[in-house]
């Protein structure tokens, strides 16, 4: 059965003392999250040290934003897998499209960071999804196959998840419509080799429209923005029926 996966991407907000505080207040609406449900908090590197600490013996797990693919190196500004994994970091976004579209991240780059996270046991989570202009030019299909196609060469799909998060939904208040999605991960999953992949919905998910967009049946997760920032309304995301 596919894991239903809930995770919050912070992006670059929360020094670590309003980390400190988003969790004091969050954990404890944490106690009736069902079994079958992951949740995740992928918070800046400068964060990870921290929540990891506080998320000890709870019920939610620590993310990174990002991996490089050698495990040491000169690469300056760039944080390897086992500097993740040392602590407690068991989830990484990779190849998110604010990554690609300001950061020059390429598809051969997401495929070599995939290899590397997986290597050190971390789960990635891949990020895919079309531009406005790609939509509107019945592009949509080919873009995402295009990138599952580069991104998962020699991947092993047993430890992945992948959000589909169509660009002109992220940060927009536009969501994507819920039956769009559903039929977009469908394409995602026909293109996998393992069927039991969780694909997550990302694009202005909110407390007001979780319910829709997890009532829909290829949907196995959602990857939050700007409502994870929040406890109250992260908390409600986590907790949808
Ligand atoms: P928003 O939820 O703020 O639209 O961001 C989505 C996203 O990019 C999650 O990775």
């Amino acid at each position: 059965m596919r894991k239903v996966v809930i995770a919050g991407n912070w992006k670059m907000f929360k020094t670590q003392v309003q980390a400190r505080e988003f969790l004091t207040a969050f954990l404890p609406k944490l106690q009736d999250v069902p079994q079958n449900r992951a949740v995740v908090l992928c918070v800046p590197f400068t964060d990870l040290a921290t929540v990891a600490i506080q998320l000890d013996g709870s019920r939610a797990a620590l993310g990174a934003q990002n991996v490089h693919w050698e495990d040491s190196g000169a690469f300056t500004g760039e944080i390897a897998a086992p500097m993740l994994t040392e602590l407690g970091v068991g989830y990484v976004i990779i190849g998110h499209s604010e990554r690609r579209e300001f950061f020059g991240e390429t598809d051969e780059t997401v495929n070599l960071r995939l290899k590397a996270a997986q290597h050190h046991g971390l789960i990635p989570i891949l990020c895919v999804g079309e531009t406005k202009q790609e939509r509107e030019a019945g592009e949509t299909e080919a873009r995402i196959f295009a990138q599952l196609d580069k991104d998962l060469a020699g991947v092993d799909q047993s430890n992945l998840i992948i959000a589909y998060e169509p660009i002109w939904a992220i940060g927009t208040g536009e969501t994507c419509d819920c039956e769009e999605a559903n039929r977009v991960i469908g394409l995602i999953r026909s293109q996998l080799t393992n069927p039991e992949v969780s694909i997550q919905y990302g694009g202005s998910v909110k407390a007001n429209n979780i319910d829709d967009i997890m009532a829909q049946p290829e949907i196995d997760g959602v990857l939050v923005g700007g409502a994870s920032l929040d406890p109250d309304s992260f908390a409600r995301i986590v907790n949808h029926r």
